[in-house]
């Protein structure tokens, strides 16, 4: 059990005694309060693949809010931390302070890697090596691969043309299906969106390759559960060279074509980093119905969407649509690093081997210092803010993180979402059928119970 270092009776904390001049430890009451209401969530939902009946609950629950409610409370006992938290075999330290958010993420990979211990337990069920779980020099010819196929410097991909003729052919036709019930669901869209993903990814011919998804999905359950669960090395092998086979094939207009036709060293190990586009592309399912529900929920926006749609596939409106479901609800409202060397920090110090946990809802919903902070403000991200172009004076606004690590799908996923949503509300009028309170926006939604009624245009 961690030391309480609080000084008793004055309820402030006081400095480390197990480690001169290191960051100060949380007492005992904060520890359980951290683990309970802040880290507890994320790994409850399934932080590789997402449980739906937990992630209905933390909603039912507004755990996400407590979340956000603890940080605050840290932050005003502790002022700008960092602090420190131990569980057995492992030394955590939570980021308090906007300028340590923008230290951690602009000193990616070194001194703060992103291939983390948990990252590494959990990511090696299904790619080892991807970019995201490598060393520092591994990571040197695997990043820029992701980033030359994924062009993640162009805001609309070279391949946008055969990406959005896919996703205008797949929406109308999930609409089509739609207009027999009324009523468009989660289940609906998960299957509409994943023969998208396939047709971007792996080219027109995986449309209908339903296995590749469920053995992916069977290969991330086992990921969730990291270190706890041994290996399917069998399944992960058939799954990768299912993968290269579509890299072979070389279909034009897909990211496997991108794959075949860029050089790369073998360092690169092209195969095992789409494993990684893939995975990623089911937070941009969450994130897209969740913009669906604050489109069809705030007066005007859809009829803006709509309008928007004749100079496609540039959409800023959409895009900022997109990114404020991704700060409301964060699908990666963890980002972890590991420190690869000792850190020194304005509380003390850090080993090697610390884990830094930034969490990111604290830093999108703080209304402390973010007036829009429950509410939809497209306008944060269509003034020269877009994920990367901020400063370091900024508030970190940090969905797809940001620094050299910053995640370089994110172009890719801002066009598919926002052509995805675009199409939903160019096609036809949709209500959502529970809809949200605009005036505070809940802590969590779950894009699994949200349900919209699907009308004719009027
Ligand atoms: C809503 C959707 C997405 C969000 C919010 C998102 C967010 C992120 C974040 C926060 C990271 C950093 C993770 C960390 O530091 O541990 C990351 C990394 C990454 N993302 Fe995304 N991502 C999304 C979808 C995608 C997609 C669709 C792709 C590819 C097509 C992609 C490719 C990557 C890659 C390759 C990395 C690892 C980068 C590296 O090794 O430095 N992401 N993403």
């Amino acid at each position: 059990m961690p030391r309480d270092t609080t000084h008793a009776g004055s309820g402030q904390p006081s400095p480390d005694r197990d480690g001169a001049g290191q960051v100060p430890l949380l007492s005992a009451s904060d520890h359980a309060r951290v683990l309970t209401r802040i880290l507890l969530s994320p790994v409850v939902k399934g932080p590789i693949v997402r449980r739906p009946g937990p992630v209905n609950l933390v909603e039912r629950f507004d755990l996400d809010s407590a979340g956000v409610r603890e940080m605050q409370r840290l932050h005003e006992r502790y002022g700008d931390g960092p602090v420190q938290l131990r569980i057995p075999g492992r030394r955590l330290a939570l980021v308090l302070a906007p300028a340590d958010v923008h230290r951690v993420l602009d000193g990616t990979p070194e001194p703060f890697t992103p291939a983390t211990l948990e990252k590494r337990g959990a990511l090696n069920h299904f790619e080892p090596e991807s970019s995201l779980v490598s060393s520092a020099q591994e990571r040197r010819a695997r990043r820029p691969l992701n980033e030359e196929v994924l062009e993640s410097s162009r805001p609309v991909h070279s391949h946008a043309e055969v990406m959005t003729a896919a996703i205008e052919r797949e929406v109308t036709s999930l609409l089509g299906h739609a207009d027999f019930t009324g009523t468009l669901d989660w289940d609906g869209f998960a299957t509409a969106w994943w023969r998208i993903v396939r047709q971007i990814v792996l080219g027109a011919a995986a449309r209908e390759d339903h296995q590749i998804t469920d053995d992916i999905r069977r290969l991330r359950r086992r990921a969730n559960l990291a270190y706890a669960m041994p290996q399917n090395r069998r399944l992960r092998e058939s799954f990768l060279a299912q993968l290269r086979r579509y890299v072979e094939a070389a279909e034009p207009g897909s990211l496997a074509e991108m794959v075949a036709r860029t050089p790369a060293s073998r360092d690169a190990e092209p195969i095992q980093q789409i494993p990684q586009w893939l995975f990623a592309f089911d937070a941009a399912a969450w994130a897209t119905f969740r913009a669906l529900s604050l489109l069809t929920c705030h007066p005007g926006a859809a009829e803006t969407a709509r309008e928007e749609m004749t100079r496609a596939p540039e959409l800023p409106y959409l895009r900022a649509t997109v990114l404020e479901s991704l700060r409301l609800w964060p699908t990666t409202p963890l980002l972890l690093r590991d420190t690869t060397e000792e850190t020194t920090w304005r509380t003390g110090s850090l080993p090697a081997g610390t884990a830094v946990i930034i969490f990111a809802p604290y830093f999108h919903r703080d209304e402390r210092h973010l007036a829009e902070a429950h509410r939809f403000a497209p306008q944060l991200w269509l003034e020269g803010h877009e994920p990367g172009e901020r400063d370091d004076r900024a508030w970190p606004l940090v969905p797809f993180s940001d620094g050299p690590g910053i995640c370089p799908g994110r172009n890719v996923v801002l066009l598919t979402c926002s052509m995805v949503l675009g199409e939903l509300v160019r096609q036809r009028s949709l209500t959502a059928q529970q809809p949200l309170d605009t005036s505070t926006l809940p802590g969590s939604l779950s894009p699994f119970s949200s349900r919209f009624t699907v009308a004719p245009l009027g």
